[in-house]
């Protein structure tokens, strides 16, 4: 009743005297265990290089869909199955939910999402441990479930629990329209492909809280930042509005100076905290309605020096003290607190100190009112080359300033 291979060799035998042949002979062997170990070899080789294309795939990509889906496809060759899924477990809200599926008629599946109480799938997650279905009409489903396999006649189901690092990450279920017989090397490569399933899960999930750890730094130093802008801002009444001006002004002309992303997140908290310094200078003194006297101006000139102390000891930001601390240098030497020249100046300090003047001069102070734009753009043209780096102030003139948002 069972089908063998049979390896035959036959040959004639002849009438000595008419040549004729008058009856066959031959021998013939059952080789059906030598075909089957072949057919294993054969079976082995596959599946390792099934495992090896997996494991590339895996490696190098960092989207869940793509791994898994590259996974599937060589579930349901090598296991000869019908159809094969992968349900991540969400350890937050204690349920399954589907991630991806091959070999399903209908669509069904796309839908699990349910907790650990019913069906073969909350089972093993919760025991740690595969299940082997025989025949799914005989499985206890609780009443009120409507399972799938029915709709998809499947008869064997095989559930297996993916574990990395010791914690349950989700299940790979095969189904088989016809019995299964799992032998010991079937499930070896089940469970080689279940170790790769959960390896891809974990690595998915580690990449997607490092992303939302990073994003919720970044939005955690901007709010300190914001805060502390804010602060400046309610101290000094006069000033409100443009600090959010220079910022984005500074932006947009280090963008035409060819600066990059990187190095303009820096530049935007800088620009931001440019006069932070000003913290450490009194009222009396920041507010005075008239010209400071030599004493009130060498405090009034240490808000550069301030800011450093202030910002330097907070890793994150010392990237970004080229405005803080520079903003006051001049293209000729003759600027505080240190005095530098020319190219001497960060870049960003050169552009932000025209933006920042351009800016002043335009508002209100409690010494003056505010210049008219003609009066302001001679005067910046003039300082070129002694306040300012005449690039900059080349390239800034030709910007349609005024039509800035905010200006
Ligand atoms: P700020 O008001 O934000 O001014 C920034 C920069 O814009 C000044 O840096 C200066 O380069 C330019 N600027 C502002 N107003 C004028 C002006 O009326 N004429 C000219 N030619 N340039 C102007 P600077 O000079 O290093 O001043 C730094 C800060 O010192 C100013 O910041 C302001 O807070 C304060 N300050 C400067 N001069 C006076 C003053 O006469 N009286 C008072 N009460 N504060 C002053
Ligand atoms: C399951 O994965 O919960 C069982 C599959 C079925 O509903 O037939
Ligand atoms: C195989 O594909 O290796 C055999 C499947 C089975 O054992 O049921
Ligand atoms: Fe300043
Ligand atoms: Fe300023």
């Amino acid at each position: 009743g069972s089908v063998r291979w049979i390896w035959d060799r036959a040959f004639p035998i002849l009438d000595e005297e008419t040549g004729r042949v008058i009856s066959v002979a031959g021998i013939a062997a059952d080789i059906t265990e030598r075909k089957q170990a072949e057919q294993r070899i054969q079976d082995q080789i596959a599946r390792l290089n099934a495992l090896r294309a997996v494991d590339t795939v895996i490696s190098s990509s960092l989207d869940l869909k793509l791994s898994l889906n590259s996974l599937l496809p060589h579930v349901i060759e090598q296991l000869r199955v019908d159809a094969a899924d992968v349900l991540v477990f969400n350890p937050g809200l204690l349920q399954l939910e589907y991630a991806a599926s091959i070999g399903f008629h209908s669509e069904a599946v796309e839908q699990t999402m349910h907790g650990l109480e019913y069906g073969p799938a909350g089972d093993i997650v919760l025991k740690r441990q595969s299940l082997y279905i025989p025949d799914l009409q005989k499985y206890p489903w609780e009443p009120g479930h409507v399972p799938f396999h029915k709709k998809e006649n499947f008869t064997s189901y095989y559930g297996v629990p993916l574990v990395a690092k010791g914690q349950v990450k989700g299940i790979l279920e095969v189904f088989s329209r016809s019995p299964l017989d799992p032998q010991p090397d079937w499930l070896d490569f089940l469970n080689a492909l279940a170790g790769q399933a959960a390896i891809a899960i974990d690595d998915a999930q580690l990449f997607d809280s490092l992303q939302r750890s990073n994003f919720e730094l970044a939005i955690a130093y901007d709010a300190t930042i914001e805060g502390w802008s804010r602060a400046m801002d309610l101290r000094d009444k006069e000033t409100e509005g443009h600090t959010r001006r220079v910022t984005d002004l500074t932006l947009k002309l280090a963008g035409l100076f060819g600066i990059g992303d990187a190095e303009k997140v820096h530049i935007r908290r800088g620009a931001l905290l440019h006069d932070m310094g000003k913290l450490g200078v009194p009222d009396a003194i920041l507010f005075k309605p008239d010209k400071l006297t030599p004493e009130e101006w060498q405090i009034m000139r240490r808000h550069p020096a301030y800011a450093y102390e202030m910002l330097s000891p907070i890793a994150y930001l010392r990237p970004a003290l080229d405005i803080p601390y520079c903003h006051h240098e001049k293209w000729d030497g003759t600027g505080y607190p240190r005095g530098l020249k020319g190219e001497q100046i960060p870049l960003p300090a050169r552009i932000f100190a025209v933006v920042d003047v351009w800016d002043a001069l335009r508002s209100d102070r409690p010494y003056r009112s505010a210049w008219s734009k003609e009066q302001v753009r001679e005067f910046i043209r003039a300082e070129a080359g002694r306040h300012f780096d005449p690039m900059v102030v080349e390239t800034f003139l030709n910007m349609d300033i005024e039509s800035q948002p905010g200006f």
